[in-house]
C-alpha cells in the first residue's frame, strides 16, 4: 500500500528567522497531510528548499543543493522537488527552466497555501505560485523545532527601499496580522508550554500601519508598543523579544513600554548598515548615525544594561576608507553585544547593483575581517560586566558538545551553558551565577530555579 501517510518530507532552511517560521507553518501543513519528518534527504519522497536570496553565495547555495535532488529525481520518478521562499520569488518560472525536475516553485507570501499547491501537483502540475496576495491566515498547528521558544509573525513584507536589499521585491508589500490573531496564537503556546515568544517581521516597529487605528470596541492597537501591552499578561509566557527594529521607527515610547514591562527583554536589534551619514544616504536608510546614537543613548538610559546587536554592510558602493572608518568608530562607541557583519553583495533588481562604483572584493574582504576583529573584541568586553554577576537562563536544550550541560540564553540573548540535566530543567528558568565569559558566550553554575509565577 503506498498511502500518503507513508510518505516522508524534508525541508532545509536558508536564510533569517522569517524563513525559519515559514519553514515551520510549512512542516505543520506536511504533517497535517500525513508526511513524516526525515532528517536525510535521500530518504526523502518530498524535498522543500526554503530559499533565501540575500546576497549571491546563500542563492547560489541553493542551486547546488538543488542540483543533487534533480538527479535523484531521474532514479526516483516519485520524488516530488519544491523551491519556496525568496530566490522562488525571485526567480519564478526561470527556475523551472533552470531546473525541470522542479514541481513547485512557490514565493514566501503562499507559505499558507502549500497544501493547495501539493495537491495541484499531485493532479499532474508544474506550479508556480509568485503572484502577490493577501497572506491567509494559517489554519495548521506549525511543527516548532523548540518547545521553550516560539516564534510569532505580527507583521509580513517591507515597505522600504533600502538600495541594496532584495526583500521587498521578494516579500511584498507590509502585511500586519491583527492583534487578536497574534494574542489567539501566544495563548495557544503558553498553553503548550511555551515559555518565550520572539514577534518577528523584516520591519517589526513599522507594525500595525496598514491596520485600521482602532479594534471596534475603541481599544487602540495599531503600534508595535501597543502590541507588547496587548500581549504581555499572556498566561504561561515568561519572556519576550521582538526582531528585527529598523531605527527610523524606534520610538521613545517603545523604548519606555520595553523598560516598564517585566517580561520584555533588554535585547535590541537594531541594524544600523553604516556609520557614515552620506553611506546612509546612498542606502536610502532614512537616519543619521546621530539618530542611531540617539536612540542607543535613549535605551541605555532606560535601562542601563540592555544589550544592543545590529547588522552591518561593508564595501557598499562607493564606500571610501574614511566612510568605513566612521563605521569603525560608531562600533568602537556603541560597543555591541554582537553585530551581523556581510560584504556588500550586488543583488539583481535593486538600484546599488546597477552603480558603476563597485568596489573589489579584496577591498569588501579586507574591512570585513577588520570590522569582525573589532566586533570580537567590543563583544567581549560586553561581555565582561557579567563575570561574578548572577544572570536568569531560560533553559531551552543541552548543550551539544558536552552533555553534562545544558544552554539556555540571559534576557540580554547571551547563550549560557551550565551543569545540568536536560530532563529536568528544559523550560526552566534558572538562576545561574556566571564563572567563565567568552565574546559571544557564557558559563556558570546554577543557583536555583525559579518556579513561574504564571501558569
Ligand atoms: N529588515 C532588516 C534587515 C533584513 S536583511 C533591516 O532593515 O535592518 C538582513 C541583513 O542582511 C541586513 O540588515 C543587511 O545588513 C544584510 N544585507 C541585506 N542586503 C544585503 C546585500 N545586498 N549585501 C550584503 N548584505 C546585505
Ligand atoms: Fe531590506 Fe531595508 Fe526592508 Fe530591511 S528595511 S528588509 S534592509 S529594504
Ligand atoms: Fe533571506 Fe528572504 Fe530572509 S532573502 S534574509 S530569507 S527575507
Amino acid at each position: 500500500m503506498t498511502s500518503l501517510s507513508q510518505r516522508r518530507y524534508h525541508i532545509t532552511t536558508f536564510g533569517c528567522q522569517m524563513n525559519k517560521a515559514d519553514s515551520e507553518r510549512m512542516a505543520g501543513i506536511l504533517e497535517d497531510m500525513g508526511f513524516e519528518w526525515s532528517e536525510d534527504p535521500n530518504n526523502a519522497d518530498l524535498i522543500l528548499y526554503n530559499t533565501c536570496s540575500i546576497r549571491d553565495n546563500a542563492e547560489q547555495k541553493v542551486y547546488s543543493y538543488l542540483g543533487r535532488q534533480a538527479k535523484r529525481k531521474h532514479e526516483k520518478a516519485d520524488l516530488t522537488l519544491i523551491v519556496a521562499g525568496c530566490v522562488a520569488q525571485q526567480e519564478g518560472e526561470t527556475l523551472l527552466r533552470r531546473v525541470p525536475e522542479l514541481d513547485l516553485v512557490m514565493g514566501p507570501q503562499h507559505a499558507n497555501r502549500l497544501k493547495e499547491l501539493l495537491e495541484s501537483v499531485f493532479d499532474g502540475n508544474q506550479v508556480v505560485a509568485t503572484d502577490a496576495v493577501h497572506i491567509i491566515e494559517d489554519i495548521t498547528k506549525p511543527r516548532r523545532d523548540s518547545e521553550v521558544t516560539a516564534w510569532v509573525n505580527v507583521i509580513y513584507g517591507c515597505n522600504e527601499r533600502c538600495t541594496y536589499c532584495v526583500v521587498p521585491n521578494v516579500r511584498g508589500i507590509e502585511q500586519s496580522r491583527t492583534p487578536e490573531a497574534i494574542r489567539t496564537e501566544i495563548e495557544e503556546l503558553g498553553r503548550q508550554g511555551y515559555k518565550e515568544i520572539t514577534l518577528l517581521g523584516q520591519n517589526i516597529d513599522a507594525y500595525g500601519r496598514d491596520l485600521p487605528g482602532a479594534t471596534p470596541e475603541g481599544r487602540h492597537l495599531n503600534t508595535l508598543t501597543d502590541l507588547l501591552y496587548y500581549v504581555h499578561d499572556v498566561p504561561g509566557i515568561e519572556r519576550f523579544r521582538f526582531a528585527t527594529s529598523h531605527p527610523r521607527y524606534f520610538t521613545e515610547r517603545l523604548i519606555k513600554a520595553c523598560a516598564e514591562l517585566p517580561k520584555v527583554c533588554e535585547h535590541f536589534h537594531i541594524p544600523f548598515q553604516s556609520g557614515d551619514n552620506e553611506l546612509l544616504k546612498a542606502m536610502s536608510r532614512g537616519y543619521t548615525q546621530e539618530k542611531y546614537r540617539r536612540i542607543i543613548d535613549t535605551i541605555r538610559r532606560y535601562m542601563p544594561d540592555a544589550s544592543i546587536s545590529a547588522d552591518a554592510i561593508v564595501g557598499f558602493p562607493g564606500e571610501t576608507e574614511t566612510q568605513f572608518e566612521n563605521t569603525l568608530k560608531l562600533v568602537e562607541d556603541i560597543g555591541f553585544d554582537l553585530l551581523n557583519t556581510a560584504a556588500y553583495s550586488p543583488r539583481p533588481g535593486t538600484p546599488a547593483a546597477l552603480w558603476t562604483n563597485q568596489l573589489s572584493e579584496e577591498v569588501k574582504s579586507d574591512r570585513l575581517q577588520r570590522l569582525n576583529h573589532l566586533v570580537n573584541i567590543k563583544a567581549y568586553e560586553r561581555s565582561q560586566r557579567y563575570f561574578g554577576r548572577i544572570e536568569e537562563v531560560l533553559v531551552e536544550d543541552q548543550n551539544l558538545k558536552d552533555k553534562t550541560q545544558v544552554m539556555g540564553r540571559t534576557s540580554g540573548n547571551r547563550l549560557t551553558f551550565f551543569a545540568g540535566d536536560i530532563n529536568e530543567l528544559k523550560g526552566q528558568l534558572v538562576k545561574v551565577k556566571i564563572t567563565e565569559i567568552r565574546a559571544f558566550s557564557l558559563t556558570g553554575e546554577p543557583i536555583e530555579v525559579r518556579q513561574a509565577v504564571s501558569v
